[in-house]
C-alpha cells in the first residue's frame, strides 16, 4: 500500500457520518481527491503550485473545477470551519512558516475535525527528494555536501538522475533542499502540532504495518514503539491531532 492509498483508507475507515468533507493541503496532482471521489466522499484540495515542483498540470482533468484549488499567500482558498479531516502528505517539510499553515488548517477545521499528516522530520535517515542518506542533516548552503552526495551518486544511490553529470545532479539538488525544504526536529514539529490541536497521536507503527501489507509480519512482532521509530527513520512521520478545543 501507498501513501495515497493509505490516506485514503484512514480516511475511509474514520465514523463518516452524512455531509463529511476533507481536505487535502498540497494536494499535487489531486491523487487522494481523486481516490476519496472514487469513494463517493466529498473531497477537495488546495495547493500553492510553487515553482519547487509545480502539479498543476498535472492535475486530473475528470475533476470538476470547484475540487482542486490554487493558494494565494498561503491561505487556504475555502471557508471558516469547512472541513471534518484535513490530509497532508509530504507537503510540511516543504513550508516555510509551519505555525502559520497549521492555523490555517485549524481555521478550515470544523469543531473536533481532525488533521492527518504525513512528512520526514529532520531526524529521517534518507534525504527522500534525491535519495541520498544524511544530506539534509549538512548545514544549508555548505559546499561539501555537493561532494558528499556526489560521491554516493558515483556509488550508483539518488533519484531522478536523468542525464545530468554527477556534479550538475549534486548542485541542483543542493540548490532544490536549500530553496525548498525546511526540516525540523521531531521535537519542533510536535509542539507547533500541539499549539494549534489536541490529543496527538503519532501512528507510524499502524502505517508501517499498512505499507508492509502481507510482509507485515516482519514488523508485527516488535514493540509499537521500535516500529514507530523504524517508521520515522527510514519513512516519515505519521501524526493525527484534532482541531483543540482552544482555538
Ligand atoms: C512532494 S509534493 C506532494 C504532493 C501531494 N501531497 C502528493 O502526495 O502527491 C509537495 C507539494 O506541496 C506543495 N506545497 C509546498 N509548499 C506548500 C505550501 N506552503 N502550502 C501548500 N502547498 C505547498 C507543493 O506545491 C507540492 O504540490
Amino acid at each position: 500500500m501507498d501513501n495515497y492509498e493509505f490516506c485514503t483508507r484512514w480516511i475511509a475507515e474514520q465514523d463518516l457520518g452524512e455531509g463529511v468533507r476533507v481536505l487535502d493541503y498540497g494536494c499535487g496532482a489531486g491523487t487522494i481527491v481523486r481516490k476519496l471521489r472514487d469513494l463517493n466522499i466529498d473531497a477537495y484540495g488546495c495547493d500553492v503550485f510553487y515553482e519547487g515542483g509545480d502539479y498543476s498540470k498535472l492535475v486530473d482533468t475528470a475533476l470538476p473545477d470547484d475540487a482542486i484549488l490554487r493558494m494565494d499567500e498561503n491561505v487556504i482558498p475555502f471557508d471558516d470551519e469547512s472541513f471534518d479531516f484535513v490530509i497532508s502528505n509530504q507537503v510540511l517539510e516543504h513550508v516555510e512558516d509551519l505555525d502559520h499553515v497549521l492555523a490555517e488548517m485549524a481555521r478550515v477545521l470544523k469543531p473536533d475535525g481532525q488533521v492527518i499528516s504525513l512528512f520526514p522530520d529532520r531526524g529521517v535517515w534518507r534525504e527522500a527528494h534525491c535519495g541520498i542518506p544524511f544530506l539534509h542533516w549538512f548545514p544549508k548552503y555548505s559546499q561539501p555536501r555537493v561532494y558528499y552526495a556526489a560521491a554516493w551518486r558515483v556509488l550508483g544511490f539518488g533519484l531522478l538522475k536523468k542525464d545530468k553529470t554527477v556534479m550538475q545532479w549534486s548542485r541542483d539538488f543542493c540548490e532544490y533542499i536549500d530553496r525548498w525544504t525546511h526540516y525540523r526536529t521531531r521535537r519542533e514539529i510536535d509542539a507547533a502540532f500541539n499549539r494549534r490541536f489536541s490529543d496527538l497521536r503519532h501512528i507510524e507503527d499502524e502505517w508501517l504495518r499498512r505499507r508492509l501489507g502481507r510482509r507485515k509480519n516482519l514488523a508485527s512482532w516488535l514493540p509499537a514503539a521500535i516500529q514507530k521509530t523504524a517508521a520515522t527513520k527510514l519513512g516519515c512521520l505519521v501524526s493525527v491531532a484534532h482541531k483543540s478545543p482552544r482555538i
